[in-house]
Parts: structure tokens; sequence; C-alpha cells
């Protein structure tokens, strides 16, 4: 029995899986939302006209099995769960019970020994599913479509298997006829995706008829995974095997000077707020041609004291790319605003311009614009559509220290600009961040937010944080902010390299150079034309670290149900990888990476089909064509 603490635990457990549930399907709901009605016409109708045909027998049925399972091993009957239904709408299924009674609880993945003698035939026969008819009767479930999976498991679907949401799930569907335990995840949720695609009564009637066929022919247990297929591959590539030398993403470029640097400011006493938090600011706003500079103790602590010195708050919106790390967004839900996520240019995966005569509302008080891997977009573009509209520029500069456009630097186009200086980034300090303004009372608005909004000494004249950088921090970024040219062409003279050699293999698009800009590489982002997971696993298991920047922002859990819709950027973050690129990587190791992007690519091109098959090449606003091949003018 449940104790009053676990059936709480249980319900706040059971409530947050709906809550996650509902808010991923409400995104992916109107992410998926095209012209197409989600249903075939006639596919309820089909669904109860088969019903009032099942419904002696399937009662007669249930009735036995109920008896049985109360005999065997007493009550409950059926198992309740909460699945994603349409729209990834929480639902409770039906079962019958096949576990012993506290195996099947909660659990969705049950250790097989737990299964019960008579639980054990029903999965054979799959009759245990029998109670799902209460749920299509409910309008819950339809007798065919993709089966219905769990919270979590929606929240891991990229943007194009989200679609599989867009039906009412099924009893049995085509991955079920297709063998589904013999598959893998990706492919069940492409026989699904080719469902919602296909469906017509004719596929529906095919379905049924060869699910009943595969029921009374006793390969039923296929239909039903007895394992967590998505657990599984996540810990296949944890347990990727750890090569050695493994080449990092990014290495910090850090020496004696930094150690050196430390160790005197630690003998000086002054730990916080002293002379090289001034000189790094004064340092850093003159390599960026700025009047001032502000550090702070992280990043994200920046951009929200950049919103809090426009007296951005609730009620206002903010424009922003989705295409960003997390961060950008939540700042600006931290200060109670709204972010307003747009899409991106498809070849630099910045904001793209026209989008904010589609986003822009009475509430719209910013932009905030992110220069991607460093590289800034079309600043000019921005700059007119903002001040035409009245808007502020902000710059989310956090990839982008030594950034030029039109051979000015970067952090100089909006009002304020953030830094991040994170060990991922070309400049770091471990964790810190700074704001370049050359407005002076933003300046003064900044420094009152970061240090408890003290003018003098315990005099409080606004609701102020603590979002100090320490007198280590500040030393280290000093020391770094002499060696960027260095790093900086070193990783520019890495990337060029890199891109020749990328640029002959077939299926890979070296990341694209505006012209008119220069980009710090602090990524180095590729579009991988098919199977990219498949490319992604080859390299993790030959020792080489890539990545995926950034899973998008509308589409995390915590932005899902805003309903963004955003194709260019979720197609992008379908085909986009991440590989190394740092200052530190020799010769011999940037040669070993490109073999091993090739080799992988090959071997994917040779796989079954991609779980992400690349939709074709998007126009560019302005007309200019997503580059495929070809190199990219540089
Ligand atoms: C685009 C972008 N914005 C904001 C941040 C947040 O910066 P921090 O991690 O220093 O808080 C990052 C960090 O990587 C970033 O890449």
């Amino acid at each position: 029995m449940l104790t009053r603490g676990n059936a709480a635990a249980g319900h706040v457990a059971r409530s947050a899986r709906c809550d996650a549930s509902h808010r991923a399907s409400r995104g992916s709901h109107r992410a998926s939302r095209g012209s197409r009605p989600a249903h075939y016409r006639g596919k309820r109708l089909l669904d109860l006209a088969i019903l009032s045909l099942a419904a002696i027998p399937a009662l007669a049925l249930g009735a036995i099995c109920a008896a049985a399972i109360l005999i065997s091993g007493g009550t409950p009957v059926l198992f309740r769960q909460v699945r994603a239904g349409r729209d990834g709408k929480p639902f409770v299924l039906f079962k019958l019970r096949t576990m012993t009674g506290t195996q099947q609880r909660g659990d969705a993945f049950p250790e097989p020994a737990g299964i019960t003698r008579i639980g054990r035939l029903l999965r054979r026969m799959s009759i245990d599913e029998l109670p799902q008819l209460i749920n299509v009767l409910r309008g819950e479930m339809s007798l065919v479509g993709p089966r219905p999976t769990l919270a979590y498991q929606v929240l891991r679907y990229d943007p194009r298997q989200l679609r599989r949401l867009r039906v009412r799930p099924g009893l049995t569907g085509l991955a079920q006829v297709h063998g589904r335990n013999r598959m893998s995840w990706t492919e069940r949720i492409e026989w699904d995706l080719r469902y919602v695609e296909n469906q017509s009564i004719r596929l529906d009637l095919a379905v049924i008829a060869r699910t009943a066929w595969t029921v009374l022919s006793g390969d039923g247990v296929a239909g039903h995974a007895r394992f967590d297929p998505i657990a599984q591959a996540d810990e296949r590539r944890s347990s990727v095997p750890e090569v050695t030398p493994r080449i990092r993403l990014a290495k910090p470029d850090i020496g004696e000077e930094e150690i050196e640097a430390v160790r005197e400011v630690l003998t000086s006493g002054t730990l916080t707020g002293g002379p090289q938090n001034a000189a790094f600011e004064r340092e850093f706003a003159d390599r960026h041609g700025a009047a001032h500079g502000v550090t702070f103790c992280t990043g994200t602590a920046a951009l929200a004291a950049m919103l809090l010195a426009e007296d951005i708050g609730p009620g206002d919106e903010v424009i922003i790319p989705s295409m960003t790390f997390v961060s950008t967004a939540t700042s600006v839900a931290h200060v109670g605003a709204t972010p307003v996520f747009a899409d991106i240019d498809p070849r630099t995966f910045n904001l793209d311009p026209g989008e904010i005569a589609r986003l822009v509302s009475r509430r719209t008080r910013a932009v905030m614009t992110v220069h991607y891997a460093g590289q800034p977009g079309e600043l000019d573009q921005l700059r007119k559509t903002c001040a035409d509209r009245g808007l502020l520029l902000l710059e989310d500069a956090a990839q982008a220290a030594g950034a030029e456009f039109r051979g000015r630097p970067v952090g100089t186009f909006g009002k304020s600009a953030m830094f991040s200086f994170t060990p991922t980034k070309n400049l770091t300090t471990g964790e810190g961040g700074l704001v370049l303004t050359g407005d002076r009372d933003t300046a003064g608005r900044l420094r009152l937010l970061r240090n408890h909004g003290q003018a003098r000494q315990y005099e409080h004249v606004l609701t102020g944080y603590n979002w100090r950088l320490t007198e280590m921090q500040a030393a280290i970024g000093r020391v770094q902010l002499r060696k960027l040219d260095a790093i900086l062409a070193r990783k520019r003279q890495n990337a060029a390299w890199m891109s020749d050699r990328l640029a002959q293999v077939p299926g890979i698009v070296p990341p694209y150079q505006l012209p008119h800009a220069s980009s710090p590489y602090m990524l180095y982002t590729c579009l991988v034309q098919r199977n990219r997971d498949a490319v992604l696993d080859h390299l993790l298991r030959a020792g080489i670290e890539a990545r995926i920047y950034f899973p998008p922002a509308h589409l995390q859990p915590i932005f899902a149900g805003r309903g963004a819709r955003l194709p260019v950027t979720e197609d992008v973050a379908a085909r986009m990888l991440s590989i190394p690129m740092h200052s530190r990587l020799t010769a011999d190791e940037l040669a070993r990476i490109a073999d091993a992007v090739e080799e992988a690519v090959s071997r994917a091109a040779r796989a079954r089909p991609s779980s992400h098959p690349v939709a074709a090449p998007r126009a560019a606003p302005g007309g200019l064509r997503q580059p495929t091949t070809a190199r990219p003018a540089r």
C-alpha cells in the first residue's frame, strides 16, 4: 500500500509527467502544424464502426482475462499509465495488468522477472492491450496510429520526429506490423512518420488485418516493448569507448602567465572589486572600440543585467533567435519579459532580420541578436530595421570576442552587448561575462545592478544583485585578452584548412563565412546532409568530441508551449554538427578530424535510411540559396 508520502510523491511525479508531456506537445503541435489535416476524413467513423463490431467478443474476452488475473494474482486488473497522446496531450492508457502488483505500478519498463504467468500469455497474444479499446472509444486513441509514448520520450524527439504526434496514437500501427521489436527506435519512428504522411482508410484496414493475423499467429509479442529503447541508445552513446588521445571540442589556452597573474592577485589581498576588474573592463572595451565595459560573474547574469538596465520586464517582449544557448531566452524570462523566437538565416544561423516584421507587436521592446559561433549576422539590416521600428538592438555576443563586421568589432552595434568567458570561449576566465555599451547611464545602471544597487557604502538605490567577477578571474581575463589575437589567428588558420578539406567531402557543408564579416570560430559547425546522428556517433567512437550546438531553445521543454514555428531553425538543427576547432589543434589532429569526418559521412551514406533525411535546400533571405556541397565563399 502507498503511504501518504509515497502517494503524494507519486502524484507529483504523475503531474510532472503530464505537464512535461503537455508542454512538449503544445510546442510540437504548433511546430508541426501544417496545411494538411492531421487525420483523413472518416477515420473516427471507421474506428467506431469496427469498435461496434468488435464490442461483444472484446467484452467477453476481456471478462475472461480479468477473471484469470483476479484468480492468479488479485487486484488490480487494469494497469493505467499516463502517455503522450495527439499533440502530446497526456491521457491515461489502460492495459490488463501483466506484472506483479509492485512492479507494474509506475514502471514503464519493468523487469521481465516481474511478469506473471498469466501476464506472459496475455503479452504473447498482445491481449493485454485490449482495454485500449476504451481509449479508442473515448477518442484518445485510434485503432491505427503511432504507439503512444511516454512524456519523457517526447521531450527527446527532434523537430521532425515530433510530427508523429500530429495524429491520435494507435492500438496498432505500421511499425507494429513491420516487426516493431526487431527495429531500432529511429526506424520505428520512421514507420510512424510514414504512416502520418500516408494515412488512408485502405492503409488502416490493411494494418488492422495484418495485426489480426500477427496476433493470431502468436507473434504478437513483437508489439510489446520490454525495454526502454531510447535509454538504451543513450547508454550506447555514453558508453562510446574512449580512444586516447581524445580530441576535445574546445581547449582553453591557459599557461604560466595566467597562473602567475592569479598568484599576484592572491598575494595582493584584494580578491574582489579591485584594480583587476577595472583594468579588464577598460582593456576589453578599448579592444572592441567601446566606451564602457562592465564585468559580471557570468554571461547569463550580464544578459539579465543588460535587460534590467533598459527597464525591460513584465509585459515586454524581446525578439531572439532560437538557435542559441538557452540562456539568451531564460534571461529574458528571468526579468519577467517574454522571449519571442525568430527564425534564422540558413547560412549564418543568425537571426533573420526579415523575421522582425513578422514578430513585432505593441509589446516588443528589443531585438537581441546572437552572433552564432561568434560570426555576426547582417548587422546593417538589423540596425536599420530596429531603428525604423523604434526597437532597441541588443547583442548576445557571448561567442564573439574579437569578431568584426565590416572591419568594426562586434559589441558596438547595439545599445549594449554581452560577452561570455566560459572555457569553450576564445577568451576564458573559467566563468565570467562582460557588457560593452557606448552609453554612460547604461554603464552606471549595470554597475549598480551588479553590486546590490549600492551607490555609496550601504546606500542601496535599486534592487541589485551580487553579480561580481572576482579579481582572480579578471586577472586571467587580462592575460587572455593579450593572447586573443594570436588565438584567433591560429583558429582562423585551422578553420580555413578544415573548410578546404571538407569542401571535398560530398555530404558535408563547411561553415559559411559572410564576406564582410570575420568569424572567431568559437564553434566550427558543419551541416551534414544525411544521417547526422550516425556521423556524430562515429566521431565519438573515434575519440573526437563533436556536439550539436544548439538544440533550438523554442523546442526546450520550458518553452515548447509557446507555439513558435521556425522551419529553418528546425531544419538546420537536424543537420548541424560542431567538430573540434581550437587554437591548440596540431596539423596531425586536424587531419585526423577531417579523415574521421570523411569516413563517418561515407559510412552514413551507406547506412539504412537516415533518421533525418535532409530537406531540399531552402531559399535564404534575399533569394540566396543554402550552399550544398560547394565550398561557400569566404
Ligand atoms: C549564445 C550564448 N548566450 C549566452 C550564454 C551564457 O553565458 P554564460 O554561460 O557565461 O552564462 C552562452 C554561453 O555559452 C552562449 O553561448
